[in-house]
């Protein structure tokens, strides 16, 4: 994520090679979405901020919930796209014991937790984002929101974050979503989402 979180925020690389994700996700799509999509939010977000001297101190995650459409739409797209990238892995472990007792406590199982990530992604109409989270009953808990809106994040803690938009699997899956929500289970990082609840369950 943005280490400084402060205008002017930094073009972070991905965490692995564009080739990585391969045979589940393309580099093409990798390419395009990382290099294209993302950058371009960023590089629009700071031109933004560049002419609003006293929102330059504004961290990137209280700028996603500020008023004016434009900015929210490239603070949005800058935060959830560096939390996307930073969500997936090429070297895919298990959730560990912890985690997988956190799922059953909150979902039953693991089949309806991942049956609930693919329908509710499934059936969100138009653009947005899957969030998985921890909330305030100490539970996880799967949430979408449209466009480039974030999530309440006073209140809900983001663990991992799946981009809905088609650019993120019409290159490679076409219209196809639940296929690619089903491949993008097979890439969730859930060290780094182990490390993002940070002991609180
Ligand atoms: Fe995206």
């Amino acid at each position: 994520m943005n280490s400084e979180n402060y205008y002017p925020f930094s073009y972070l690389p991905l965490p692995y090679d564009v080739a990585a994700l391969e045979p589940h996700i393309s580099r093409y799509t990798v390419y395009f979405h990382h290099d294209k999509h993302y950058k371009n939010y960023l590089d629009k977000l700071n031109e933004i901020l560049a002419n609003h001297p006293l929102m330059q101190n504004v961290p990137l995650e209280v700028l996603t919930k500020m008023g004016d459409e434009d900015l929210q739409k490239n603070a949005g797209g800058t935060y959830n796209h560096e939390l996307y990238f930073n969500s997936l892995t090429p070297d895919y472990k298990e959730p560990s014991e912890n985690m997988r007792n956190l799922i059953l406590r909150s979902f039953g199982s693991e089949k309806e937790f991942y049956d609930e990530i693919a329908d509710l992604g499934t059936n969100h109409n138009g653009s947005g984002w899957l969030w998985i989270v921890f909330g305030p009953q100490k539970n996880l808990e799967v949430m979408i929101t449209p466009n480039q809106e974030t999530i309440d994040l006073d209140k809900y803690n983001p663990l991992l974050l799946i981009d809905l938009w088609e650019h993120a699997y019409y290159l490679d899956r076409q219209n196809e979503r639940r296929e690619y929500l089903r491949t993008v289970m097979k890439l969730l990082d859930w060290e780094k989402a182990e490390s993002r609840l940070g002991g609180a369950e």
